[in-house]
């Protein structure tokens, strides 16, 4: 016993990143998403494609030092940046994900992607496994979570954002020349952040059961093969304290942005119970707590989560919580007990049921998209991609076989939606297909940098941001594909969340090709709108009083002349007839 407990603690005591492919998985161009595959069997190639291009956006977007051994920069037009970040507060921040298409890095939306993208992972990490993507995403989620634990530097201090979305709003162009002044803003015990802090936790409490291989009972498969003991329990650790902190901070429990205003323009929250449920219940599930599950219970009493029918995004977590309360419920003998599966499935059932019946308050489009007036507004796609995946993700566990053949069914429209199901013929992914966007919103990949011609300089992007989903079409299912249209056309790490569960999704279960293939090439050139949007971007295209002022005069002239002319007319008249009496 003795010498096999000591031959144990020889062994090495970090089982570190998966070893990345000698021939790394590049994108292929975009005219092989035109071609049908020829094979039918499991794994689908266009769907293993898809991952590939998925995650190779994340690697586009990264921040930091991307010449370290190991990390195999395999974006070729990506150079090393924000070296310095951290530096104002004496810490080194540099590393992590740029937010969207600028240079910002925002914890609070990158700690809901981190904690959708393991999740996924969990429930579907055997399509990464025959994608042969499972390294790829080993290394795009430590590139994050290595990320968040800098910016966790003490276990009530959270750095929530880095760089200025003012300044980062002023600034267009290359990785290489981005403004130096990118100051560092956390919460802490004083002046703390309730759902950030919780959110964070969630993502380290999901990430920590993926790599500690803790999948749920009656998934689809298992947690992709990236087991790592030693990390998963540094995950838990941060998951612990970030809860902690939450929810005993000296400051009490309030919004980040009423303690760091700054993030308020970008991503301000509109409320912190969502995030202490959620935090509280991946946390029971990561360390198989039935303390931490209680809590969860009562933070969704306390904070009425039942019976709401809003989005599943990075500010609103609800809908999900209902699915991971079921997952929860089918899977643990620890905890839970008394709790009841069939509690949950009526309580997902009735939020899933409206979405189905057309009673969620939300809309179909006339091409069938699911449509949240306000929360679709700025990003079509993203409501109704998450509303996929969950929907995907709960329906082998309806309670019948209606329900669960009707929420496939629907999750199934909105993934042929944004895969060019549509009247634009526009798969909404940018480098897959020749009908795929060619403008999408980044600084980055545009080559430009001159912020007063977004369009026209350069004409045609530099780069193509391969695996990047884009904001989307607008209510009337019309894509201008305009560069400075941030609405349509701007990518964010959240974005592409939902699609990567998707597409690992269909990868270990479609022997049919992503709808794309079926597109002819040429196909969104013949029905692109002309004109101009009609959205937070661009307001050409409302119609409405967008006369310029000499217009206005001149039309005002007019109109006078033509008064004028009536009325002699009209005197005329009455005179001409006064003389016939
Ligand atoms: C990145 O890391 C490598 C290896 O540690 C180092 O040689 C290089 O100087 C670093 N690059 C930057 C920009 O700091
Ligand atoms: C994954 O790797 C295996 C072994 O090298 C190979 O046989 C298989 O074709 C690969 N699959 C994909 C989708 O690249
Ligand atoms: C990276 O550096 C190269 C060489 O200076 C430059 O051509 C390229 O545009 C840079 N990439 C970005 C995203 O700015
Ligand atoms: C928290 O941060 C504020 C600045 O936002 C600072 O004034 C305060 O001293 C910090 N409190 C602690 C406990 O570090
Ligand atoms: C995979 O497909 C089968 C047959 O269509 C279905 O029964 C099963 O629920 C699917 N699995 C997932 C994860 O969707
Ligand atoms: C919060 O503080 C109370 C009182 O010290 C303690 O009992 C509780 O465990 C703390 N909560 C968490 C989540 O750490
Ligand atoms: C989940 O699976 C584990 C391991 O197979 C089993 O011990 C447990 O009873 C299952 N739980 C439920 C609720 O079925
Ligand atoms: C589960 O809940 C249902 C309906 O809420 C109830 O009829 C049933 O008795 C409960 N089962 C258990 C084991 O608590
Ligand atoms: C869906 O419901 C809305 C009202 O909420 C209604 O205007 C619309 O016509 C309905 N759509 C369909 C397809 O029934």
């Amino acid at each position: 016993m003795l010498r096999l407990s000591f031959l144990v603690s020889a062994l090495p005591a970090v089982l570190s990143q998966l070893a990345l492919p000698t021939t790394p998985f590049l994108p292929p161009s975009a005219s092989n998403g035109a071609q049908a595959s020829s094979q039918s069997g499991i794994p689908n190639t266009q769907w293993t494609t898809l991952l590939g291009n998925l995650i190779y956006f994340y690697d586009a977007q990264r921040s930091g030092n991307l010449s370290v051994p190991g990390t195999n920069n395999r974006v070729p037009w990506r150079n090393s940046s924000a070296m310095d970040d951290g530096k104002d507060v004496g810490l080194d921040l540099s590393g992590g994900y740029y937010d969207a298409g600028d240079y910002i890095k925002a914890t609070y939306p990158l700690s809901f992607t981190l904690m959708s993208l393991c999740w996924g992972a969990i429930d579907y990490g055997k399509g990464y496994d025959l994608a042969n993507q499972t390294a790829y995403l080993d290394s795009m989620l430590r590139w994050g979570l290595d990320w968040m634990i800098k910016a966790h530097p003490s276990p009530s201090t959270l750095y929530v954002l880095v760089g200025s979305t003012d300044l980062d709003n002023a600034y267009w162009g290359g990785d290489q020349n981005i403004p130096t002044n990118r100051p560092s803003y956390a919460i802490n015990d004083t002046k703390p952040g309730t759902d950030a802090a919780a959110s964070a936790s969630a993502a380290f409490s999901a990430c920590a059961a993926l790599y500690s291989n803790r999948g749920f009972n009656g998934s689809y498969s298992t947690p992709a093969s990236l087991h790592d003991d030693t990390y998963a329990q540094t995950l838990l650790t941060h998951a612990q304290q970030l809860y902690t902190f939450a929810v005993n901070a000296t400051g009490g429990q309030k919004t980040y942005q009423s303690s760091v205003p700054a993030v308020g323009d970008a991503y301000g929250s509109s409320g912190f119970g969502d995030d202490l449920t959620i935090a509280a219940l991946f946390l029971a599930w990561a360390s198989s707590s039935p303390t931490y599950y209680q809590q969860a219970q009562q933070y969704f009493q306390q904070y009425n989560l039942n019976k709401q029918n809003g989005v599943f995004n990075w500010d609103s977590k609800t809908p999900g919580i209902y699915v991971l309360f079921a997952q929860i419920a089918q899977s643990s003998s620890t905890f839970g007990a008394g709790e009841n599966l069939s509690t949950w499935q009526t309580t997902c059932e009735s939020y899933f049921d409206a979405i189905v019946n057309n009673d969620s308050g939300a809309f179909l489009t006339n091409d069938g998209l699911l449509y949240y007036n306000g929360d679709s507004d700025d990003a079509t796609l993203n409501p109704a991609l998450n509303a996929a995946m969950l929907l995907s993700r709960y329906a082998p566990i309806a309670s019948t076989s209606d329900r669960k053949a009707s929420y496939a069914k629907f999750a199934q429209s909105q993934l042929d939606y944004v895969l060019g199901k549509n009247s634009m013929s526009v798969p909404y992914i940018v480098g897959s297909n020749p009908n795929s966007p060619a403008n999408p919103h980044s600084a980055m990949a545009s080559g430009g940098d001159d912020i007063g011609n977004i369009n026209t300089s350069p004409p045609q992007e530099a780069y193509v941001l391969y695996g990047a989903v884009v904001g989307g079409p607008d209510k009337h299912d019309r894509f201008f594909d305009i560069r400075s249209d941030w609405p349509e056309t701007e990518v964010a790490l959240d974005y592409n969340a939902p699609m990567l569960t998707l597409a690992a999704m269909h990868v270990l279960n479609d022997t049919n090709d992503p709808f794309y293939t079926a597109l002819q090439p040429g196909a969104y050139a013949k029905v692109k709108p002309s004109g101009q949007p009609c959205d937070n971007a661009i307001s050409d295209g409302c119609g409405g009083t967008k006369l310029s002022k000499g217009a206005i005069i001149a039309l005002a002239v007019v109109l006078t002349v033509v008064g004028l002319i009536i009325l002699g007319l009209l005197i005329w008249y009455i005179r001409l007839r006064m003389t016939r009496k």
